[in-house]
């Protein structure tokens, strides 16, 4: 007893010490213990925090994968495999870091629905909703850099037809090919490029936006599945009467939340992580990439990670003009990037579904089967009929956005309460 005293007065000491030279307490206070989140987050709440628990995974994987991996052409391929078979444990980390990859868009776009959902992204959150944006192109960009790093046949071929899809810009298309491939074709010089991007560049631009993020997010506060700002409601001590203290209360409940996801996530290590679902040629490691890259040797079927597909079949969608496939380029950059607009499309002044109108609602359905339809024709080989749904479901994708300022704006909302429900 008498020791564990001595311990914990030594452990104050410390704290003390240090907090006398760094800011530790009153961010710890800041940012944990007396920072007042809403009482009544339910599920969409754990996915920003599964987000940040699977950047860590991706960043302590990635590490231990570079030990081994080599960047160059002559060798990655055959280093990917050494981890895979020779290296101690390194099927384990090598799959965990595919999974992870396929994990981080699940999470992503999950935590991004719940946007949508709540309109978190509404006044007063537009800037955290923009530097979400900012991580998730980020974040595209870095799957994309480390799905070429295997040396397979798809890392290959995959990369030469996203980047070559550059080389339709006109004018400069052809030049800004090739400044990303640093090379006439997709060769060692890509390779080596890629690898830095990869484990250097935006891995920091990453780490330091989630710091923005965070930042920005507690300078607002949450919202909540109420839409209700708690802020507007304080107690005679300046406490939100809907808030209660980050920790311990919502750090208990996200290791909960972290515990059954990882459950998950081991489960797909262990037992599917190429995720071979019927129809597909293995969703998280696709079966083309097992066989060493072969500039000679184009594959069969070419289609990209399933986390990038929405978007592919959108530019499949589009028809050429005079053999250029500039328009779909356009139409699948314009896909992305209009989520940065939303905050300024949505006029209602209802933030939450559960107080919308029913135009909304049935838009944001509309959306997601749209999405999830794109997702999976990006998929498929494109059959006329294929193609066909790709372009309806496309205008549906679009109108979603355009029409959003008129359907919001005339939509029957409900009344907001003026404190959250439970
Ligand atoms: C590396 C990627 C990301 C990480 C680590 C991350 C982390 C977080 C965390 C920890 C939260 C608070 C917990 C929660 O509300 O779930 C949060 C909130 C939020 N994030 Fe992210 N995020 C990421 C990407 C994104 C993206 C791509 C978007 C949207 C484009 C986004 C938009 C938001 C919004 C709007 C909130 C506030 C939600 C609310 O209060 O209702 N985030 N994020």
């Amino acid at each position: 007893m008498a020791n564990d005293n001595m311990i914990v007065k030594n452990l104050a000491c410390l704290r003390d010490w240090v907090d006398d030279r760094f800011p530790l307490m009153s961010n710890w206070n800041e940012h944990l213990a007396k920072y007042y989140a809403p009482k009544n987050f339910n599920f969409w709440y754990y996915f920003g925090g599964f987000a940040l628990l699977v950047f860590v995974i991706q960043v302590i994987t990635g590490i231990w994968l570079t030990m081994n991996y080599k960047p160059s052409a002559a060798e990655a391929f055959a280093s990917v495999e050494y981890i895979m078979r020779d290296v101690e444990w390194g099927w384990f980390v090598r799959y965990m870091h595919s999974t992870g990859a396929s994990a981080f868009f699940i999470v992503i776009y999950l935590h991004m629905f719940r946007a949508l959902l709540y309109g978190s992204y509404k006044k007063p959150r537009e800037l955290l909703w923009l530097t979400g944006m900012a991580l998730y192109l980020l974040l595209m960009g870095e799957a994309f850099f480390g799905y070429l790093l295997p040396w397979g046949q798809m890392s290959y071929w995959g990369a030469q037809v996203i980047i070559s899809l550059f080389g339709a810009v006109p004018f400069v298309g052809e030049a800004l090919a090739e400044l990303i491939r640093g090379d006439y074709v997709v060769s060692d010089v890509t390779l080596n490029r890629f690898f830095s991007l990869h484990v250097i560049a935006f891995p920091f631009l990453i780490a330091g936006l989630i710091g923005v993020h965070i930042l920005a997010l507690h300078e607002t506060g949450s919202n909540n599945p109420d839409g209700v700002e708690i802020k507007k409601n304080k107690n005679a001590e300046g406490i939100p009467v809907d808030g209660i203290p980050f920790h311990p209360y919502y750090t208990v409940k996200d290791i909960f939340g972290a515990a059954v996801f990882l459950i998950f996530f081991f489960a797909v290590v262990f037992f599917a992580p190429e995720m071979h679902v019927p129809g597909t040629q293995g969703l998280f490691l696709e079966s083309a990439n097992f066989i060493p890259a072969d500039p000679l040797k184009t594959p069969e079927h070419i289609a990209p990670v399933w986390y990038f597909t929405p978007f592919y079949a959108i530019l499949r969608a589009v028809p050429s003009i005079a053999g250029s496939a500039f328009p779909g380029v356009v139409a699948m950059g314009l896909a992305v990037s209009i989520f940065l607009l939303l905050p300024w499309l949505d006029r209602s002044p209802v933030k939450s579904w559960r107080y919308r109108g029913i135009n909304y609602r049935i838009a944001l359905t509309l959306f997601v089967i749209c999405f999830l339809m794109l997702g999976w024709l990006g998929l498929q080989v494109a059959t006329p009929l294929y193609t066909w749904m790709a372009r309806i479901c496309s205008v549906i994708y679009f109108l979603f956005f355009l029409t959003m300022p008129f359907y919001t704006k005339v939509d029957k909302d409900k009344p907001v309460p003026d404190r959250v429900t439970s």
